[in-house]
């Protein structure tokens, strides 16, 4: 084999290296959100936390607020857990759940839908963990 001939199978090597690059970044295809899947691992912080701002139980239940049950971000795991608010044994029981329930919940401010309520079970049925 001569060297020139070494060179070009060199420079061929080069060369494919450089297009598998290329086609790595410019031809992948873009990600595409997985579907919702019931058996997913719901995140509190970011999946669970969000639906007490949003519902507005934040007015009420924040620090120095009337009642002992604090959902703000910073606080709403340790003062549901030091106030027995889930029960992992017994999902359907935990007060976060029902109490506040749509349509049948016993507290004058509910849920505003089923799937929030749902959600917050769905993360009760998985341990009820501060992740
Ligand atoms: C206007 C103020 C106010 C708002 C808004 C409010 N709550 Fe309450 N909540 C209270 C008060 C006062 C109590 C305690 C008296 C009672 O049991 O009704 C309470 C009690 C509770 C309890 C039972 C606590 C216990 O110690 O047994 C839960 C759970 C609860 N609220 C969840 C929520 C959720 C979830 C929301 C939003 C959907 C919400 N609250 C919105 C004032 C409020």
């Amino acid at each position: 084999m001569t060297t020139n001939r070494l060179l070009q199978i060199g420079l061929l090597v080069l060369m494919m290296a450089f297009m598998a690059g290329c086609e790595y970044e410019f031809i992948k295809p873009a990600p595409t959100p997985p579907p919702p899947d019931p058996t997913d691992t719901i995140k509190f912080a970011q999946q669970v936390v969000p639906i007490w701002d949003a519902n507005s139980c934040t007015n009420c239940h924040k620090p120095g607020g009337t009642p002992q049950l604090d959902l703000t971000a910073a606080n709403a795991f340790s003062s549901l857990t030091s106030l027995a608010m889930y029960n992992v044994d017994n999902p359907p029981a935990s007060r976060i759940y029902n109490f506040p329930y749509p349509e049948t919940g016993d507290h004058s401010f509910k849920y505003a839908t089923q799937a929030e309520a749902e959600l917050i079970l769905q993360w009760i049925t998985q341990g009820a963990k501060n992740n």
